[in-house]
C-alpha cells in the first residue's frame, strides 16, 4: 500500500510538472496535517479577519517583547521547514572584534568579493545599504560593535511551496514582520526590515520552455521561471531554447520578483512591452497561506493587480508564465562625447571625442536625447548618461539598440544624427561600426561580479512622449536636467523607450502598471550616491538639496508618473506618482486579500497605515519596529 501510494504520488508530479502548471518544488505544500501538528502555521482565513482596529496589536512582535516566539517556538518552526530556517549574522561582522572575526574573511569582502557573486548569494545583505542603518559597515579594523541593524531576524531558505506557505502563516499568526528577498536589488530598502522573518525565494531558480502555450487570446510559446532566477541565468536558458523572452537588462536582477511586480523594463522595452506585459499566469500564496494560480480566467483582481501593483504587497510569487518569442537579433552602437576632460585630469585618450565648448556639448546632448523618438519609433532604446565630472568638466555616453534591423538600415537611422551632431555642433563624432548579434550573445557571460553594496539614491520621473513633440517643451525640460548635472552635480541617467498599450497587447495592455509608462518616452533618473553613516539631519538635507530639481521636473511635467523600483522611497506623494489613478482600486484589493497587512513595504500599496520607527530617525530607515502610524513604541 505504502509503495503504491509512493509511486502515485511520484506519477502525480510528472503529470503536473509535464503539464506545464507547476514545478515540482511547487508540488510539495503544506497541509492541514501540518498545521494540526503545530498551529502557529495553520492557515487563515480571510473572511474572519478581524478588520485593522484598536484591537489588534498596534505594532509588530519586536525580539525580546513578550509576544515574540520563544526560541523552542522557533526550533519547532524550523522543524516544519525541514531544517531551512537560517539565522545569519551580517557577512560584515567578519570585520569587528566578536565570534566571527576574521580579518582574511574582512579583506576579502572589501576587495574580492565584488569580483564574485557572493553578494547576490548571501541571505540578509542588499545591495543599497543605507535603510540597514549602518549597523554593521563594511571596514577594515571596524571599532564598536556590528549588530543587526535592519537585517531581517530569520530567514526561510525557501526551496519548496511548503516553505513559503509555513513562513507566511507563522509571520501572520504570531504578528511578525515579513519581508520577501530575491536579489537584494531594490534601492528603497524593500527587501529588508528589523525584528523580521524573511522569505528567501533566490534558491528558486527553475526554467521550463513550454512550446504551446494558450490561455484566451494568446497562443504560442512560453517560459515557466522560478521566482529566484536572474536576468542573466535566463539569458543562458534562452540561448539554450533559442527563444527571446524580455528580461532584466541588469545582469543580476531577479527575472520575476520586483522586476515584474512593478513594471520591469530592458532591451526590448519599445518591441514587446514592459517585463509585466509578458506574464501569463502566476503562481502565488497568499496572505492567508494558501497556493493559488492566478491567470485571465482566475481570480481576476488579483490577476490584475499582481502585474505591475507593487512588491511584497498581495502575495510571495514563486514562479510565472511568461510570453517566448523566436530568437531576435539586435544591432547596437555608442555615441560619447565630453566637454573638458583634461580640466578633470582625465587622459585625452579615455575621451576621443572631446570638446572645450560647453554650449556645443549640452546642445549636442539635448539633441541625442530627442533623436531617440526615431530610435523608439523603430521599437529600439536608448540608453544614457551624463556624467559631471568636476571643473566644468562632463560627459556624456550612450548606446542605441535595435532590434530585427540590418546593419546598414541601423546605420541609415542613424547617420542624420552624427551629421548634425558634427556640422552644427561641432562635435567631432563619426558613425560608429555597429554590432547585430543575437539578444542573448554575451549574456551567458555575466555572472554578477560586479555587484557589491553601495548607497545609490535614485529620483525619477517618466518623462511624457509630448514633450519631444515642443521644442519649447523641451528646453524647459532638458534646462532642468542641466540645471541637476550642471549645478548640482547629480549624474544623469536616461532610458528611452514606449511601452505603450497597443504594444502591451493581450493581456499586458489590462494591468495595475502604472500609467504613466503607456505614456513615456524617457525614464529620467537623477542618481545621488549617499556617503554611508549620514546623520539623520545631513540625510534629510541631502534629499532637500536633490528634490529641489526633480520638483522642476514636476513643476513642467505636473502629470508625469515615475518607475517606484528606480524612484525615491521618499517620494512626496508616491501614490499619485508610482500607481496614478490605479491606486484606489489596488487599496481596494490589497484589503480583500491581506485584510491582516503581513505583506509591508515602503510605498507599496496601503503602507501609509504603518511605519517603521527608527531610534536615528534616519528617513524611511527599515532599522526598527513596524507599528501602525501614529502607534508607535
Ligand atoms: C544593478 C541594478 C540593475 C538594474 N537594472 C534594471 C533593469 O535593467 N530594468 C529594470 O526594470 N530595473 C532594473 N533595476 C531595478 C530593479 O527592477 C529593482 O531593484 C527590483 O526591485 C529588483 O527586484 P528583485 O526581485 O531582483 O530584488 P529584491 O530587492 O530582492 O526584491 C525587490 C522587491 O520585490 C519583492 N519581491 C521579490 N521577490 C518577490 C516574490 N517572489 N514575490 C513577491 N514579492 C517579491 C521584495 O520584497 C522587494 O519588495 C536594477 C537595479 C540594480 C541595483
Ligand atoms: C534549523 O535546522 C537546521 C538543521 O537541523 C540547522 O542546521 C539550523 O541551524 C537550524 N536553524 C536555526 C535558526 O536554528
Ligand atoms: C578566516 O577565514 C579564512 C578564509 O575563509 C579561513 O581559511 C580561516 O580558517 C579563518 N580563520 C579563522 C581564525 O577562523
Ligand atoms: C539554501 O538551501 C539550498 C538547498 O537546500 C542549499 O544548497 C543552500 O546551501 C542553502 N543556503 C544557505 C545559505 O544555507
Ligand atoms: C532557431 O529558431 C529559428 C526561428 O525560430 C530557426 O530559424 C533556427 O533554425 C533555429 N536555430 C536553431 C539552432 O535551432
Ligand atoms: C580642478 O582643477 C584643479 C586645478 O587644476 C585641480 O587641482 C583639481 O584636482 C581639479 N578637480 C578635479 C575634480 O579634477
Ligand atoms: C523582422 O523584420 C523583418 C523584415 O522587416 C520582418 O519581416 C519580420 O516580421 C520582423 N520580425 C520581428 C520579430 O519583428
Ligand atoms: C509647447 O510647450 C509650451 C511650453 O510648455 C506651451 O506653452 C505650448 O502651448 C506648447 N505648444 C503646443 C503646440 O502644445
Amino acid at each position: 500500500m505504502g509503495a503504491l501510494r509512493l509511486s502515485f504520488g511520484i506519477l502525480l508530479l510528472v503529470a503536473l510538472s509535464a503539464s506545464g502548471k507547476t514545478f515540482p518544488f511547487e508540488a510539495v505544500r503544506l497541509t492541514q496535517a501540518d498545521a494540526r501538528s503545530f498551529p502557529a502555521i495553520g492557515f487563515g482565513d480571510r473572511e474572519a479577519a478581524p478588520p485593522w482596529s484598536s484591537t489588534t496589536p498596534s505594532c509588530r512582535a519586536w525580539p525580546g517583547s513578550h509576544d515574540w516566539p520563544s526560541d523552542p517556538e522557533w526550533k519547532q518552526l524550523n522543524v516544519s521547514l525541514g531544517g531551512a530556517l537560517l539565522r545569519p549574522s551580517p557577512a560584515a561582522s567578519a570585520c569587528y572584534q566578536g565570534d566571527n572575526y576574521n580579518e582574511t574573511t574582512c579583506r576579502w569582502l572589501l576587495d574580492e568579493s565584488r569580483r564574485t557573486h557572493f553578494w547576490i548569494e548571501e541571505p540578509l545583505s542588499t545591495l543599497t545599504q543605507w535603510p540597514q542603518g549602518s549597523t554593521c559597515p563594511l571596514a577594515l579594523n571596524a571599532e564598536g560593535t556590528c549588530t543587526r541593524g535592519g537585517f531581517p531576524e530569520y530567514v526561510v531558505n525557501a526551496t519548496t511551496v511548503k516553505h513559503v506557505q509555513a513562513a507566511v502563516n507563522f509571520a501572520r499568526n504570531r504578528n511578525i514582520r515579513l519581508v520577501i528577498k530575491n536579489t537584494g536589488h531594490d534601492f528603497g530598502g524593500r527587501s529588508m526590515g528589523a525584528g523580521s522573518l524573511s522569505i528567501w525565494v533566490h534558491n528558486l531558480k527553475d526554467f521550463e520552455f513550454i512550446p504551446e502555450y494558450t490561455v484566451g487570446r494568446y497562443s504560442g510559446m512560453a517560459v515557466r521561471v522560478g521566482a529566484g532566477l536572474e536576468s542573466w541565468e535566463h539569458f543562458n536558458h534562452m540561448a539554450a531554447n533559442n527563444i527571446s523572452v524580455v528580461a532584466p537588462g541588469g545582469g543580476t536582477v531577479g527575472a520575476v520578483g520586483g522586476w515584474i511586480s512593478v513594471a520591469g523594463h530592458g532591451s526590448l522595452t519599445s518591441k514587446y512591452g514592459l517585463g509585466a506585459d509578458q506574464v501569463l499566469s502566476i503562481n502565488v500564496v497568499t496572505a492567508d497561506g494558501r497556493f493559488l494560480t492566478v491567470d485571465p480566467n482566475k481570480h481576476k483582481d488579483l490577476w490584475w493587480a499582481l502585474r505591475g501593483g507593487g512588491p511584497s504587497t498581495f502575495g510571495v510569487i514563486t514562479s510565472v508564465i511568461l510570453k517566448a518569442y523566436p530568437p531576435i537579433s539586435v544591432t547596437n552602437g555608442g555615441l560619447n562625447f565630453a566637454v573638458n576632460p583634461s580640466l578633470n585630469n582625465t587622459p585625452p585618450s579615455t575621451d576621443p571625442n572631446s570638446l572645450t565648448d560647453l554650449a556645443s556639448f549640452w546642445s549636442g546632448v539635448s539633441l541625442a536625447y530627442r533623436y531617440c523618438t526615431n530610435i523608439i519609433a523603430a521599437g529600439g532604446y536608448c540608453f544614457s548618461y551624463i556624467y559631471p565630472l568636476g571643473n566644468n568638466s562632463f560627459r556624456f555616453t550612450s548606446s542605441q539598440l535595435i532590434p530585427n534591423i540590418t546593419a546598414p538600415a541601423y546605420r541609415a537611422l542613424l547617420q542624420p544624427l552624427y551629421t548634425q551632431l558634427s556640422t552644427l555642433h561641432n562635435i567631432p563624432v563619426t558613425l560608429p561600426t555597429t554590432i547585430t548579434s543575437s539578444l542573448y550573445a554575451g549574456n551567458g557571460r555575466r555572472t554578477g561580479s560586479g555587484d557589491f553594496p553601495v548607497n545609490t539614491r535614485y529620483r525619477s520621473r517618466l518623462f511624457p512622449a509630448r514633450v519631444w513633440q515642443n521644442d519649447t517643451a523641451w528646453a524647459d525640460v532638458f534646462d532642468a536636467i542641466r540645471a541637476g548635472v550642471e549645478e548640482g552635480g547629480y549624474n544623469f541617467h536616461g532610458i528611452a523607450y514606449s511601452p505603450t498599450t497597443e504594444i502591451a497587447g493581450w493581456p499586458g495592455a489590462d494591468s495595475a502598471v502604472n500609467p504613466a509608462w503607456r505614456e513615456t518616452a524617457l525614464h529620467a533618473i537623477f542618481m545621488e550616491v549617499v556617503p554611508v553613516g549620514l546623520s539623520a539631519a545631513q540625510a534629510r538635507a541631502a534629499d532637500a538639496r536633490v528634490q529641489a530639481y526633480v520638483d522642476r521636473w514636476q513643476a513642467l511635467m505636473p502629470e508625469a508618473g515615475a518607475y517606484m523600483n528606480e524612484g525615491d522611497p521618499a517620494e512626496p506623494e508616491w501614490q499619485a506618482r508610482f500607481y496614478g489613478e490605479k491606486y484606489a482600486r489596488l487599496v481596494e484589493v490589497k484589503g480583500r486579500w491581506d485584510p491582516w497587512g503581513v505583506f509591508w513595504a515602503s510605498t507599496t500599496v496601503g503602507s501609509e497605515g504603518w511605519e517603521v520607527v527608527t531610534e536615528d530617525g534616519y528617513p524611511m530607515g527599515q532599522n526598527g519596529r513596524l507599528c501602525r502610524v501614529g502607534k508607535g513604541v
